[in-house]
């Protein structure tokens, strides 16, 4: 038992249990996600004791000095003190500019920061709703626009995702937090064969990935996968296909679970695990590296995500080509925060 101060009230943790799962336990207010280090909404504040390692992984220099930590990465010790964070010194208030639905499912929101927020498509961002209520979204656009562009889910039961999708208007304000992560495209990647593949709503960040290397002058070949339930789920079909119309470098291929009778004539769309699709077409492996070096991007469900990283890694491609987004830190319940 280790017994550490929360906000200057006592808390105890039992064997193994980080800094999150013993408030949780005790019944505090907490925010959190993923449990895995990747979301940042899990953050407070390092006060006084000793710090373990890791308890700040992947956070940005500036949050780094200002004591911040991941409570979901943090095993307490003993009097150690922590407390909560004052969300207006870690968010950036912003409003919803637009919205726009994009099927049956997905909306798309754009949404409009008060300050300069930098950002690039394939990292991702915390939003902050007026009750504590705290999710992470993928950004689909490029940096050239002070809009941040989201393309979301409705889902069963999902709280956030819900009220986005019905109940939040043009206007409605949120709070910001971020942008973090780096399944970007960078310059130096000009002339690489750039493999992007996505399913569900993991579209939207491969989306802007592409739009942004196409948009920087990328000279080698650009091979886009859009995995989805059926045709009516492929939200971005024609988008797509105007933008391989439009570029010589650029290929586009959806791939559904099962085709509709009427969607059977339906133009670059094939029966098919997206993932499969891309390996028969793309080798991915060490031997294709020295005349086409490959990059490859995966957006969207964890299991999707790690099991091609795992297959592509193991197949003899780097790690460091083998870039990945996954949504497992959206799914997760949220308690609402005050503050
Ligand atoms: S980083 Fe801690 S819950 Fe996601």
């Amino acid at each position: 038992m280790t017994r550490f101060y929360f906000d200057e009230q006592s808390v105890e943790s039992i064997k193994g249990e980080t800094v999150l799962d013993a408030l949780i336990r005790h019944g505090h207010s907490v925010t959190y996600s993923c449990k895995k280090g990747a979301c940042k909404t899990c953050l407070v504040q390092h006060v006084s004791g000793y710090l373990p390692t890791g308890a700040q992984r992947g956070l940005t220099t500036q949050l780094k000095s200002d004591a911040y930590i991941c409570a979901c990465l943090c095993k307490p010790t003993a009097g150690q003190k922590l407390k909560s964070i004052i969300a207006q010194n870690l968010f950036v208030s912003a409003h919803i500019h637009e919205k726009q639905y994009l099927s049956e499912s997905v909306v798309k929101i754009l949404v409009e920061p008060t300050e300069e927020f930098r950002h690039s498509a394939g990292q991702y961002i915390n939003l902050r709703r007026f009750d504590g209520l705290t999710r992470s979204y993928s950004i689909t656009n490029d940096p050239d626009s002070k809009l941040i562009e989201l393309h979301i889910r409705r889902k069963y039961n999902g709280q956030f995702s819900d009220w986005l999708f019905n109940h939040a208007s043009v206007g409605e304000s949120l709070l910001i937090q971020g942008p973090w992560g780096d399944c970007c495209y960078k310059a130096s990647y000009r002339n690489d064969t750039l493999i992007l593949i996505g399913t569900g709503t993991g579209l939207g960040p491969v989306y802007g990935i592409a739009r942004d290397a196409l948009s920087q002058g990328h000279k080698g070949e650009i091979y886009l996968y859009h995995g989805a339930r059926n045709v009516a789920d492929l939200y971005h079909h024609n988008k797509l296909l105007k933008l391989m119309l439009e570029h010589r470098n650029m290929t586009y291929l959806a791939c559904v679970d099962h085709m509709d009778e009427k969607a059977v004539s339906s133009t670059r769309v094939e029966v098919g695990d997206p993932f499969e699709v891309a390996m028969n077409m793309h080798k991915m492996d060490s031997q294709t590296l020295p005349d086409s070096p490959q990059r490859i991007f995966l957006c969207g469900e964890p299991s999707f995500v790690t099991k091609g990283q795992q297959l592509i890694f193991l197949n003899g491609t780097p790690l460091d080509r083998i870039h990945a987004l996954t949504y497992d830190y959206i799914d997760l319940r949220l308690s609402p925060r005050e503050g």
